[in-house]
């Protein structure tokens, strides 16, 4: 077997963009990312398993044009997002007789997104079976990880399963040192940052489609993005914790601060709270890596955004915090608003109004006029006992 085969007649033709550093404009990339792509040689058809971000279509058309390969009959594709299926219509260029296996929601993305034609595509249903001669394709489906069209495929007489984001991480690796994870301490974190910035709030759905292949006989992971897995144990183990609804009796903080007013409550408030047994993760938001913030949410009971006021409301760093945390979903029980302001406004109103859909309960926040004074101090403090009475009430001690 050469270094890109899982197997026998099944190769890694994916791409290593391990320079990329932000990821939707938003989701910075510390260790880069791939786009992994694969090709299943049955002793009929010729499968490949989704393609890659356009920007790397040239390396992977190259490491096609390397197999030799005299077809491709199918084009699997599990999701419509662009960093997997962007090079399809390049492929499907180079390959005109090839087409393209997903199920109606994709191919509907698809056509919109990419503009391929009707008359390209194959739809598959929830467990269907398409030969390949000697080798079967099993699809099964696994909707919202994280868009609503998201499946999989099993290779049944192989035990691998092709999960596209699904179990996958963020992490550039080159695929000719080695395809497979080597040290779980290494992706642990990649993995549960990838998880937090992308699944979390979906995290219901991720458990249903834990559920959904948890009695495959699987022999290795091979997601669309990360290095593969030998053995589905440890990474479906990860998720299984990871989309749970435990919290810990932990708070995070998000902050910003002009003059240092808010510093100053923020300084006080986490001292105030971890005299009280609390644990604090906080995060300076003009400095801050939002994946951290992402993965701090995964874990804590409460989050407090803290800001000063700015234009008669908060600091728009504080927006963007409140916003996130709406966005992401995460399973916090409790939520609250501290800062500061010099003449007025509606700060905390404008906050409060922003995190209320949330389903989580918002404890007394603490506006601060200018510099905190002795009273303020004792304000937090109480805003500090207050969260650790609901921590006990909710078990987390
Ligand atoms: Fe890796 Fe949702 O695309």
């Amino acid at each position: 077997m050469n270094k890109f085969q899982l197997k026998e007649d099944i190769y890694y033709v994916g791409v290593n963009d391990a320079e990329r550093r932000i990821f939707d404009a938003l989701i910075p990339l510390p260790d880069g990312t791939t786009y992994n792509s694969y090709i299943i040689k049955g002793s009929e058809k010729v499968a490949m398993i989704d393609a890659a971000d356009p920007a790397k279509k040239n390396i992977l058309l190259s490491n096609l044009d390397n197999l030799k390969l005299g077809k491709i009959d199918y084009i699997i594709s599990h999701h419509g997002e662009q960093d997997h299926s962007g090079a399809i219509p390049d492929v499907l260029e180079k390959f005109p007789m090839a087409k393209v296996l997903t199920n109606s929601k994709c191919k509907a993305e698809l056509m919109d997104l990419l503009h391929i034609e009707e008359d390209k595509f194959i739809v598959v249903g929830d467990g269907q079976e398409v030969s390949l001669g000697n080798k079967t394709l099993k699809f099964i489906f696994t909707p919202w990880v994280h868009w609503p069209e998201t499946f999989v495929t099993y290779l049944v007489q192989d035990k691998i399963i092709f999960t596209c984001d699904f179990l996958g991480s963020h992490y550039g690796f080159e695929p000719s040192e080695g395809l497979f994870v080597s040290d779980n301490e290494k992706i642990i974190n990649p993995a549960k940052r990838y998880f937090a910035e992308i699944m979390s709030p979906f995290r219901t759905n991720i458990r249903k489609n834990l559920e959904k292949i948890k009695d495959l006989d699987i022999d290795i992971v091979a997601p669309s993005h990360g290095p593969l897995y030998r053995g589905a144990g440890f990474i479906t183990d990860c998720y299984f914790q990871w989309s749970c609804e435990d919290v810990k009796n932990e708070v995070l903080i998000a902050y910003v601060s002009m003059h240092g007013s808010t510093d100053k409550i923020v300084d006080y408030f986490t001292v105030s709270l971890k005299n009280r047994g609390i644990n604090v993760k906080s995060f300076d938001l003009a400095e801050a890596d939002i994946g951290e913030i992402a993965m701090a949410l995964m874990d804590c009971a409460t989050a407090v955004i803290g800001s000063p006021t700015v234009l008669a409301g908060p600091h728009p760093s504080a927006v963007f915090a409140a916003y996130l945390v709406k966005a992401l979903r995460p399973k916090l029980k409790y939520l609250s608003v501290i800062g500061s302001y010099g003449w007025g406004g509606k700060m905390v109103e404008q906050l409060a109004g922003l995190l209320g859909s949330l389903n989580a309960e918002i404890i007394e926040p603490v506006l601060v006029k200018g510099y905190p004074r002795e009273a303020d101090f004792k304000s937090l403090d109480i805003l500090a006992e207050n969260i650790m009475k609901k921590h006990k009430e909710s078990g987390l001690f």
